[in-house]
């Protein structure tokens, strides 16, 4: 199986080719793809050094399976009239909500890939992957009729750039010293010793774009038009390690132990026992998508309360995607 990474260089990239590596995905080629800044450089894989090399004419015919990782203009750019032979995985936003491109997450809807006709397979945002996960364990119980939930993104989730950013901010907040304005290019905001609430861009009504994310794409990955998801994403100086505070609002009071048996038995999730506690420094490198601090709200047995954690590089990008592509072949 021909390989393409599109993206290479990047945080996901990177990750993609180490996943595929510890996996030992059968790649009998690879080829990587990065912007022409980044052309030549070599990055190890399976004992070898593989070229980067920027994206040619006819690019698609290099490979089978393509991982896309690249911001959502460029791949935009390059996929809009996509009509190749190859599987594309893509990370961007470009094609998530394309009624005909299915929105994957294999342990809750593999079943798109085989209803929807396109060699594009699109990964959700790395936020809604391991709350999509959580509501289809929970509504194997019961289906709440509202869920709010404030996520908590580490820096890696925008990007290597975002991660220099944040170590460099660090270095000045230690120092002491006034932060120069060639160093908040990215976040806008300092983001070291600090947090940011907004994600994206807002719209009329306040909502940022990452918390409307959340609620569009969890409603096609669940086929669940109605569903009802209020979020706020926040921004926080972690470097890797995505966290959700999920509040679950059913119409009548829900059992704690059916619910708690209900993620406990889905695929991918790891439950924490009683009151141990699971931090992004905790998962960062690790495959699951953690819950932890699952309660009744003290005032009404119809609420639930829950805290998730996932490596974002990881279960909220590239092994999402390796596991595309492995369920492809
Ligand atoms: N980070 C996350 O947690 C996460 C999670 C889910 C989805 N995503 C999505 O995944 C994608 C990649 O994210 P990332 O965090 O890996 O970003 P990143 O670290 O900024 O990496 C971007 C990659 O795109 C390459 N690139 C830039 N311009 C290009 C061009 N014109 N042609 C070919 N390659 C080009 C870069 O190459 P150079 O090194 O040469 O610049 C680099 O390899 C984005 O769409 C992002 O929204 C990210």
């Amino acid at each position: 199986m021909r390989i393409g990474i599109i993206g290479a260089t990047g945080l996901v990239g990177r990750t993609t080719l180490k996943i595929l590596e510890e996996r030992g995905f059968p790649a009998s080629e690879l080829i990587l793809f990065a912007s022409q800044r980044s052309a030549g450089e070599k990055i190890p894989f399976k004992g070898s050094q593989v070229e980067v090399m920027p994206i040619s004419d006819n690019w698609d015919l290099l490979a089978d399976i393509f991982f896309c990782s690249v911001a959502d203009d460029v791949a935009q750019e390059l996929l809009k009239d996509y009509k190749g032979e190859a599987w594309i995985i893509d990370k961007s936003k470009v094609f998530r909500l394309d009624p005909k491109v299915p929105l994957v997450v294999p342990e809750v809807n593999w079943d798109a890939v085989e209803r929807l006709d396109s060699k594009i397979v699109a990964n959700p945002n790395c936020t809604t992957i391991p709350f999509v996960m959580a509501m289809a364990a929970i509504r194997k119980t019961a289906r709440p009729e509202r869920t709010v939930v404030t996520s908590l993104q580490s820096a890696s989730g925008a990007g290597k750039a975002a991660l220099e950013e944040l170590r460099l901010q660090r270095e000045y907040v230690t120092a002491g010293e006034k932060m120069p304005e060639d160093a908040r290019e990215v976040f806008g905001p300092t983001l070291a010793a600090n947090l940011i609430p907004q994600i994206g861009s807002f719209d009329k009504a306040g909502e940022a774009s990452e918390e409307r994310k959340l609620r569009d794409e969890s409603r096609k990955i669940l086929g669940d038009e109605t569903l009802s998801i209020h979020a706020t994403c926040v921004r926080v100086p972690v470097e890797v390690g995505h966290s959700l505070s999920v509040t679950c609002v059913f119409q009548e009071e829900v059992g704690l132990k059916a619910i708690k048996k209900s993620i406990e038995s889905f695929p991918g999730i790891k439950m924490m026992e009683g009151d141990e506690l699971i931090t992004p420094l905790d998962v960062a490198g690790k495959d699951e998508v953690f819950c932890a601090r699952l309660r009744h709200d003290p005032m009404d047995k119809k609420v639930i309360h829950l805290w998730l954690v996932t490596d974002n590089l990881r279960k909220g990008a590239a092994l999402n995607a390796v596991q595309i592509a492995e369920s492809l072949i």
